[in-house]
C-alpha cells in the first residue's frame, strides 16, 4: 500500500492544490466540461478524506480563479452552482469529519445566493479541530498581494502603520492566508507546468509536484504519492546541503 511508504513524521501541514485538466477529461470521454467540472467533486471528496487520515492541517484548493471569469458565460452559472451544491450536499460528512471549511477570495464578486450559502456552510463548520479546508474561489496572487498593500496604505494613512514598521511579518498579517503557514507542497495535476496567478507569495519555499493526471482522476493514493515523493526532497531554503544537515 502506497501509505505505508509515508513517513509519519514528515507530513507537511499545509497543501494547495491547482485541480486542473475537468476540461480534457470530459472531451477525452465524450462528454462537455460541466461533465468534467461534476466528476472532479469525486476527486475533492477523496483528496479532503486523504488529507484528513494522513493529519494534514491545512489543505488550499483553486476551485475558481478570478481569470475563471472569463470563461463562457453557461460554464461559469455551471460551476458556481456545482461549487455550491458539492458543500452544501458534502456538509454532513464535512462535519462527521471534523472538517473546518474556510474560503480565501474576492467573495463579493459571487452571486449573493452563493455568497450565503457559503457563510452558512463555514458557519455550520466552524468548530471543527480536524483539517482546514481552504477553497480559493475568485482568487488570484496577484489579487491578494494588491489587497494586502491597499489595506497596509490605508493603515499607514490613519497612522496604524508607520513605514519602518512595515516588515515582513506585518505584510502576511494582510495576506487573505493571514494565520495559515505557507504550503509545504503544491500539486498541479493534468501536466501543465505553471502557477496560474495562485499564491504567489504564499509558495516561495514550496516543494512543486506537477502530475499528468486529470483532475477528475486524481484520488487519494496521488495525494500520497505526492508526499512520498516531497519527503524525498530536501528543503534547503538558501541553506547549504551541509548546513541542513549538522
Ligand atoms: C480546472 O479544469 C478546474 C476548474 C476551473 C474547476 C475546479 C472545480 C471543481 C473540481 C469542482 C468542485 C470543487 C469543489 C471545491 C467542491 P479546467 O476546466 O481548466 O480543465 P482543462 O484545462 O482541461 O480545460
Amino acid at each position: 500500500m502506497v501509505i505505508d511508504e509515508l513517513k509519519q513524521n514528515c507530513i507537511p501541514q499545509h497543501v494547495a492544490v491547482i485541480m486542473d485538466g475537468n476540461g480534457r477529461w470530459a472531451e477525452l470521454h465524450g462528454n462537455d466540461r460541466i461533465f468534467g467540472h461534476r466528476q472532479g467533486v469525486d476527486a475533492v471528496r477523496s483528496v479532503v478524506e486523504g488529507a484528513g487520515e494522513l493529519g494534514v492541517k491545512y489543505l488550499t484548493l483553486y476551485a475558481f480563479s478570478t481569470e475563471n471569469w472569463d470563461r463562457p458565460k453557461d460554464e461559469v452559472e455551471a460551476l458556481m452552482a456545482l461549487l455550491i451544491n458539492a458543500i452544501v450536499q458534502e456538509l454532513d460528512n464535512l462535519n462527521d469529519k471534523q472538517v473546518k471549511l474556510l474560503t480565501i477570495g474576492d467573495l463579493s464578486s459571487l452571486p449573493a445566493d452563493v455568497q450565503l450559502k457559503l457563510a452558512e456552510a463555514i458557519l455550520r463548520t466552524s468548530n471543527n479541530t480536524g483539517l482546514h479546508l481552504i477553497i480559493a474561489l475568485s482568487y488570484s496572487g496577484r489579487w491578494d498581494i494588491l489587497e494586502a498593500a491597499k489595506q497596509i496604505i490605508h493603515k499607514v494613512k490613519i497612522g496604524d502603520i508607520v513605514d519602518d514598521q512595515l516588515t515582513e511579518s506585518v505584510f502576511v498579517n494582510h495576506l487573505s492566508t493571514s494565520g495559515i503557514p505557507d504550503p509545504e507542497l503544491l500539486i498541479r495535476t493534468s501536466g501543465e507546468y505553471r502557477i496560474s496567478n495562485f499564491l504567489l507569495w504564499q509558495i516561495a519555499y514550496s516543494e512543486f509536484y506537477f502530475t499528468p493526471i486529470l483532475w477528475p482522476d486524481f484520488r487519494k493514493e496521488n495525494l500520497f504519492e505526492a508526499i512520498i515523493d516531497f519527503q524525498r526532497r530536501e528543503r534547503r531554503f538558501g541553506k547549504t546541503s551541509e548546513q541542513i544537515r549538522s
